[in-house]
């Protein structure tokens, strides 16, 4: 029967099929489309009873059967595969159908497709769906932006599928052009610098302090009920009791130290670097991802250097307290810079980002949910154009309860050896965000010394220069 489905999803890997069946226990009708034939049956086979759900296995048949005004969304690879969709379905939409990428897109490639699909009465939306797996099947982050009248249309089935906080969906429209792939490529930044600040800690904790899985379980345990709580603490938590199905061993143990990247970390870092906004955590993080995939190096300097750590010799008690503190002024410091790029690429980008919105469905669903999201709330509540999170009150008082601990750590970590690179960008970036009068004074010296760059004076307006004396 023709145009009988109210919703159609393009690629059907484990996101988008988990995606569809979620519309589905929604009691939307929806169709897939995957050219891996078995996919489409796979989907149907995992499907509630009692839901309306159908696998095909051409575009054609997935698009006829849709009604009007069609809307799909594409969950295939970001890059080239995206484009083939769209050159394969152009023939076969109408005016006023919607297309949704809801892939990890770079911003820039849905500008690219905006402008190319401006002229055809099709609209197409970039959008942000974070959650993992299990969030697509039972309640993700969703980020739309773009075409605000596709938005208006698809908000019945983005709000019945996206996670609840309060009864509040995770889900709200982003801001015009790009925006959706732009606020889920900065959530994925902040992604990665929490990840790192992670890791370091459990460094210290498991080499510094000597403790095992079970213990880290139960610091982990403790943070994720108290002001830690979040979805990496969480998993982080689970992780360390997972036993490997090969050894005896904890699998945690047995995997390699080498992380993979997709991409969207970088691109964070490329465009923060491009827009003047400083997200050191981030970058920190990326790089670091980097380092740790040259093994070999990093075994050849090991037995080079011949540098060991040490023990941290702190009472065990206190020093995981002031660990728990600095995490939670690092992921402070990580959440503070995303947002404050996404703030200055708002108006740069002219993509109107409602910055309260992203840090209210942000609450829910997506990998960076955490407690810390209803302060930020707050936080933007009071003033929507915050420029960054160090500036509010409230957030302040936190920081300079925690900072002692905060330096402790850093401090305990140097002197031991442990590297903790993300950490300690955390801490300079704080301690230069609040300094009124930094040594920059010198580099502009200097600047204009080498190169007649030129400077400005601190008691008289304008802009100068001085033919520098050799001495
Ligand atoms: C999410 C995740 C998801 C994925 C990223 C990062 O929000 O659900 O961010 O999009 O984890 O692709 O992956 P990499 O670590 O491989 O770059």
């Amino acid at each position: 029967m023709a145009n009988q489905f109210d919703f159609g999803m393009i690629g059907l890997g484990v996101m988008g099929r988990n995606l569809l069946l979620n519309m589905a226990d929604h009691g939307f009708a929806v169709i897939g489309f995957d050219k891996d034939t078995q996919k489409g049956a796979a989907l149907e086979s995992s499907a509630t009873a009692g839901t309306t759900v159908k696998g095909v296995g051409t575009l054609a048949e997935m698009v006829q059967q849709l009604k009007s005004p069609r809307k799909m969304m594409m969950l295939v690879p970001a890059g080239k595969p995206v484009d083939d969709v769209i050159a394969d379905l152009l023939p076969l939409l109408e005016k006023g159908d919607i297309v949704i990428d809801g892939g990890n897109s770079h911003y820039t490639d849905t500008l690219k497709r905006l402008d190319y699909l401006k002229d055809t009465g099709i609209h197409f939306m970039g959008m942000g769906v974070s959650g993992g797996e299990h969030g697509a099947r039972t309640g993700p982050s969703i980020m739309p932006g773009g075409d605000v009248e596709a938005y208006k249309n698809l908000q019945p089935i983005l709000e019945a599928v996206s996670a609840k906080v309060n009864g509040s969906p995770c889900v709200a429209y982003m801001g015009k052009n790009a925006a959706g792939h732009y606020v889920k490529m900065v959530h994925n930044g902040i992604e990665y610098a929490i990840m790192q600040l992670i890791s370091e800690v459990y460094d210290l904790l498991k080499n510094g302090l000597g403790l095992d899985n079970d213990e880290l379980y139960k610091v982990f345990k403790t943070w994720n009920e108290g002001e830690l709580q979040s979805f990496l603490t969480e998993i982080t938590r689970d992780i360390f009791l997972q036993k490997d199905d090969k050894t005896n061993n904890r699998l945690v143990d047995m995997i390699l130290d080498k992380a993979g990247a997709k991409g969207t970390g970088k691109w964070t870092s490329q465009d923060a670097m491009d827009l003047g906004i400083p997200i050191t955590v981030i970058d920190t993080a990326v790089s670091l991802r980097s380092l740790s995939a040259y093994k070999d190096e990093r075994t050849q300097a090991s037995s080079l250097y011949k540098t060991k750590t040490h023990s941290v010799e702190v009472p065990k008690e206190l020093f995981i307290q002031q660990l728990g503190d600095a995490l939670f002024f690092s992921m402070i410091i990580s959440y503070a810079q995303g947002l404050s790029l996404l703030h200055k690429a708002s108006s740069e980008l002219q993509m109107d980002i409602p910055m309260t919105d992203v840090v209210r469905i942000w609450r829910g669903g997506c990998i960076i949910r955490s407690t810390l999201l209803e302060t930020f709330f707050e936080a933007y509540t009071s003033n929507p154009q915050l420029p960054n999170l160090l500036l509010n009150a409230d957030i302040a008082q936190t920081m300079q309860k925690k900072l002692q601990h905060m330096r402790a750590v850093v401090m305990h970590a140097i002197q031991t050896g442990y590297p903790v690179a993300a950490l300690m960008s955390a801490l300079s970036y704080f301690e230069a965000y609040r300094t009124e009068k930094l040594p920059t004074n010198l580099i502009q010296a200097q600047r204009d010394y080498f190169g007649a760059h030129t400077y400005q004076r601190i008691d008289i307006p304008g802009t100068f220069h001085t033919e520098w004396q050799t001495h």
